[in-house]
């Protein structure tokens, strides 16, 4: 067993995650955003976007997301979307559909987008609107209509947790309904607004179990018709997922700010400061920036993970998830059984089997819970 310290040479970024704006119009408990996100300063101009489209594809990017908050917020995203297919990229829009209409997607469509993602919180329109904190469902519904009447392929996806994993069932009725290709089932990922409402949102084994179950039997109905992916909850698994493929590896994420990130959830991280677009160009920040070596390679592993034959499959898991939960981004993500933190994995999946322990209310994702968290964690 050889020990870390062997770098691996550093490729091309593929992917571009275009975060447009934080801004939007829904509330959602497990956003991804950062939870200070109020503290952020002012969102690229259409220019800035330009440039940085030109410089990520010069760099390799391929496949390009754009999200936010909602990018349907911003009223340049159809300009963008035009570039952006000019300069050869697959776009991909990810958005809660709140903001379209007849007219902005057929100027989308004939701006060369590719594809449209669209999320659901539920099957019902009461707790589809009591997670978002929004009447939402009914517009999502006509959205999915339009979606699908100007021939994109029907993509779903619908964040799954505590409150509606029960109705993977006729979550998977409604996607069939629509005349959904593909539906992402993606159990929450606890970062962001999801990691405070954690004890609120964390699935128990015993649903998660039947969720997967009732997505089995779904996929043998409806065979070829649907293509139906279930994102497991990692705090459910004993090994780590690969984050990012690897830090700096093959993602890079532009904030609304013009940041620029190796995942959407870096922005939290101790003793990094992550450039912007606004003052290097996007090869400096890629190639030799400090933030971006920061954690590629191997050298920066502790035990167990610098002596552990896996750390060449899953790089020691997720950075974010290991500062969020043992304080050090260098530590083995503590999803991993042989790290001495697995504990606080385990006794987070042991409160899920009693779900009547929540320390405290659910946080929906505004702009007053952003300024008190931000202000919660000030030095
Ligand atoms: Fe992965 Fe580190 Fe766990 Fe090994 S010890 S499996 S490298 S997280
Ligand atoms: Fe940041 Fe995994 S989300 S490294």
């Amino acid at each position: 067993m050889s020990e870390a310290g062997s770098e691996r040479k550093v490729g091309n970024p593929l992917w571009l995650l275009a975060e447009l704006t934080y801004r939007c119009p829904l509330h959602c408990v497990y956003c991804s955003n950062p939870v200070d996100y109020t503290r952020y300063g002012a969102e690229l101009s259409t220019d800035e976007w330009v440039r940085v489209l030109r410089e990520a594809r010069a760099l390799g990017c391929a496949q390009l997301g754009f999200s936010g908050g909602e990018p349907l917020l911003r009223d340049d995203l159809e300009a963008l979307v035009q570039e952006a297919h000019r300069l050869g990229y697959y776009t991909n829009l990810i958005t809660s559909g709140v903001g379209l209409n007849e007219r902005r997607i057929a100027a989308l469509k004939a701006g060369g987008l590719d594809h449209i993602q669209l999320s659901f919180q539920d099957s019902t329109r009461e707790l589809n609107d009591f997670l978002s904190h929004t009447r939402t469902f009914d517009l999502k519904y006509r959205m999915a209509q339009l979606i699908k009447a100007h021939g994109y392929p029907m993509v779903l996806n619908v964040v799954l947790h505590r409150q509606n994993i029960d109705h993977v069932e006729q979550i998977l009725e409604m996607a069939e309904k629509l005349g959904a290709e593909y539906v992402e089932l993606a159990n929450t990922q606890y970062y962001g607004w999801a990691f405070v409402n954690r004890d609120h949102l964390l699935p128990s084994r015993e649903q998660l179990e039947r969720a997967e179950a009732a997505t089995q039997r779904f996929r043998e109905k409806v065979g070829d018709r649907m293509r139906i992916y279930f994102v497991v909850p990692d705090y459910y698994a004993n090994r780590p997922k690969a984050c990012m493929n690897g830090w700096g590896s093959v993602f890079v994420c532009v904030c609304p700010d013009g940041v620029v990130l190796p995942c959407h959830e870096a922005r939290g991280l101790p003793g990094l400061t992550f450039p912007s677009v606004r003052e290097a160009s996007l090869q400096w920040i890629w190639y030799e920036s400090p933030a971006f070596n920061r954690y590629r390679g191997e050298g920066w592993m502790k035990a167990p993970c610098r002596s552990c034959p896996e750390r060449v499959k899953d790089f020691g898991g997720c950075r974010c998830q290991a500062y969020l939960l043992t304080g050090d981004p260098a530590n083995a993500d503590p999803v991993c059984d042989l790290s001495p933190y697995h504990r606080v994995v385990t006794e987070a999946v042991a409160r899920a089997q009693r779900p009547t322990a929540a320390a405290r209310p659910i946080l929906f994702r505004d702009d007053r819970n952003a300024r008190a968290l931000s202000e919660a964690q000030a030095p």
